[in-house]
């Protein structure tokens, strides 16, 4: 019988996207299979079984797919974190480093209430730039954030050694050695 498919390889591989050189781990082809979805969704909840969860909190873009469909499972409510600009209530801020320059992301300043147990959720974490970001969101609004959930994991990057050390858990599901 041939291996069962794993979550990792249902993502494409689409290489010098967006700039030379660069791997772009491409998780729209395992979104768009019913199965790999699935599979994925399930994957990411597993660790949390039993564990008491009030909002899932998804980070701009892929994060919304992901946590979205986990918000549903888990019947709670999604808060989104986004870019600057793009939710038309009141905000708070938070910048963080990218490759060059910076970048600012926000959410709702009534989006989490004092106390509420949150899990994060995106598609990939590299620098974990954008998730300590959100942390930092998330902590200045008083939320208690329980985990942070990835699909994939580039561990050359060292986020989860960033978000860790800001006393984070961390689950992913997959790795891709290199850039
Ligand atoms: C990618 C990815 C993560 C983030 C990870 O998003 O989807 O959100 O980068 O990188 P980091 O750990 O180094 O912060 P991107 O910023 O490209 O935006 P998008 O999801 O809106 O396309
Ligand atoms: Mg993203």
């Amino acid at each position: 019988m041939p291996p069962s498919r794993q979550v990792k390889d249902y993502i494409r591989t689409i290489v010098d996207f967006p700039h030379e050189g660069i791997f772009f781990r491409d998780v729209t082809t395992l979104f768009s299979d019913p199965r790999g979805f699935r599979m994925a969704i399930d994957q990411m909840l597993h660790p949390y079984a039993g564990e008491r969860i009030d909002k899932v909190v998804g980070l701009e873009a892929r994060g919304f797919i992901l946590g979205g469909a986990i918000a549903h499972q888990l019947s709670v409510g999604f808060v989104p974190i986004r870019k600057k600009g793009k939710l038309p209530g009141p905000t708070i801020s938070q910048d963080y480093k990218l490759e060059y320059g910076e970048a600012v992301v926000e959410i709702h300043d009534d989006a989490i209430r004092p106390g509420e147990k949150v899990l994060i959720v995106d598609d990939l974490l590299a620098t974990g730039g954008t998730c300590a970001a959100a942390i930092k969101l998330i902590e200045r609004l008083k939320g208690d954030i329980v985990s942070c959930a990835f699909v994939v994991d580039l561990p050359d990057l060292g986020g989860r050694k960033v978000l860790e050390a800001m006393g984070m858990d961390v689950h992913t599901l997959c790795t891709f050695d290199g850039l």
